[in-house]
């Protein structure tokens, strides 16, 4: 029986969830299907009937998408869409499906979107779905008369505003790293003028190897950046880094990229410094003082950031979620790091204090484990010591950001107590947030919503509960409007 193309069938679905809730199976489950390229026979009238409820016309044998929804008003859509024209090149691994996901949302943005697939990824996907997608012709082969006659390679690599190479493959990788041209994707890599996006996904082994570590020092030298790898479990059923990026994460990335690259973008050429997460004092050499911020604000605040052009760096303390894309992310533990690091990074244009940095650290520095004394119940006693206030350091520093913005997690007599802060710290703006706990038990602290009071010289607003990344998006918008303003009157 021939192949069935899954990845095109999840991609008209809505996405490998809407697929696993259509067949009642787990993520595993698609895996496979995706892999073997085919799907059990019990699905075939499940899908058949779901895609035809979504206004596509389906061969019921074959599974072959046969008329797409309202093509014809999507492709005027998008003629109307004054946007940024993107290549999209898809490497031959088992991640090229998420490169049709990461197609359609890139276009949601009023990206247009032209595809150029490798002979190796036309095993895992069509060239057709990705042409459905993007509506628009996808390009496979270097010596297409057909292809010269309507648009020459070089015009293809030169009329893009960027390139982005989903999933780089580690064969993909080492070929522009050598600068061959021996198929059309390489070709264009070589030939573009354009800022190239690599998203990786390889097994582990290949992707730590040194000749794949070698190359991408040469690609990153050269201007390339990346997004990911990511560490978790890859399709060869190995784990470690080198599974992709989700499509979430690419789009956010592209999306910085492009407003860096697009002199429209409301925070082009202006540097963001922000603060996340915890900090972690050590008590000895196992015990430490820390609290529950999660870092959700504070990334979200520096992605919000980035998607509208800014260069952010993101300081942040100890947290379990990953680096937001196309943000450049220091790493540190204690508050002194921070401070340190907040430094380093200046002069900055905007500073977000969204980190809880820890108020105190163990005065004396121990460097083994504090014993329990046998035979005794008296607890030893700790010594701490004041840690410096990062906000009110940036606040007073001489190369004061224009705009200094803090945080304030307050547990009662909220605007009092984030009032005094604002004036203490010195800072131009305070987020005030109650960080009880609510009726249900959940506090701020790592969860996805929140609710402020914004707090700036002009008086005070009350935001509604939202989502931490509509809350940051927010946020921004008020920091454009504000930073605009004050350029307007100079
Ligand atoms: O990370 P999440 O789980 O998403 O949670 C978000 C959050 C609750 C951590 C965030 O919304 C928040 O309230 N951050 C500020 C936490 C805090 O430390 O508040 P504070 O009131 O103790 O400090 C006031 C301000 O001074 C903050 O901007 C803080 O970064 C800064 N500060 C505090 C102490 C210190 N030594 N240096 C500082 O810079």
């Amino acid at each position: 029986m021939s192949q069935t193309d899954v990845a095109a069938l999840i991609t008209a679905l809505g996405g490998r969830v809407s697929l696993q809730t259509l067949l009642g199976v787990g993520p595993s489950a698609i895996s496979n299907y995706l892999a073997r390229g085919a799907l059990p026979n019990r699905a075939r009238p499940l899908i058949c009937q779901a895609l035809q409820e979504r206004g596509y016309q389906i061969d019921p044998q074959s599974l072959r998408i046969t008329a797409l929804p309202a093509v014809k008003s999507r492709q005027v859509q998008l003629r109307r869409m004054r946007g940024a024209s993107l290549l999209l090149i898809i490497g031959g691994g088992i991640a090229a499906y998420k490169a049709l996901e990461v197609s359609r949302r890139l276009q949601d943005h009023g990206i247009t979107v032209t595809g150029v697939m490798t002979k190796a990824a036309q095993q895992f996907i069509t060239p057709l779905s990705l042409s459905a997608l993007t509506a628009q012709k996808t390009y496979t082969d270097l010596f297409s008369l057909t292809d010269e006659a309507e648009m020459g390679h070089i015009r293809l690599a030169r009329e893009t505003d960027l390139v982005l190479v989903v999933p780089a493959t580690a064969n993909l990788m080492a070929r522009t790293a050598q600068g061959l041209a021996d198929d059309l994707a390489t070709t264009l890599l070589l030939a573009t003028t354009a800022p190239v996006i690599m998203v990786p996904a390889m097994n582990p082994a290949m992707w730590a190897h040194a000749a794949t570590q070698a190359n991408l020092t040469t690609l990153r030298n050269r201007g390339v950046e990346m997004i990911g790898p990511v560490a978790g479990d890859t399709a060869c059923g190995e784990e470690g880094e080198g599974r992709m990026s989700e499509p979430e994460a690419i789009v956010t990335a592209t999306l910085a990229r492009l407003a860096r690259a697009d002199s429209t973008g409301d925070f082009v050429g202006r540097h963001a410094l922000v603060t996340s997460g915890p900090t972690v004092e050590p008590l000895d050499a196992v015990r430490f003082i820390s609290n529950h911020s999660s870092g959700r604000q504070g990334h979200a605040i520096a992605t919000a950031l980035a998607k509208r052009g800014a260069d952010v760096t993101l300081v942040s303390g100890p947290v379990n979620i990953p680096d937001p894309p196309g943000v450049e992310t220091v790493h540190v533990e204690t508050a002194e790091q921070m401070l340190a690091a907040c430094q380093a990074a200046l002069p900055a244009d905007i500073a977000v204090c969204t980190a809880a940095v820890a108020d105190w650290r163990a005065r004396d520095q121990v460097s083994g484990k504090i014993k329990k004394r046998p035979g005794t119940t008296i607890a030893p006693s700790l010594s701490l010591t004041e840690n410096p206030d990062i906000l009110a350091q940036l606040s007073s520093h001489p190369q004061r950001p224009e705009l200094v913005i803090g945080f304030a997690a307050e547990t009662n007599d909220l605007q009092a107590n984030a009032s005094e802060k604002l004036r203490r710290k010195g800072c131009d703006w305070i987020v005030a947030n109650q960080v009880l706990p609510d009726e249900t038990g959940e506090t701020v602290f790592g969860s996805m919503q929140n609710k402020v009071s914004l707090m700036t010289g002009d008086g005070q607003e009350e935001w509604p509960m939202m989502p931490k990344t509509e809350l940051a998006d927010r946020l921004v918008q008020r920091i454009i409007d504000t930073i605009g303003a004050a350029h307007a009157k100079s």
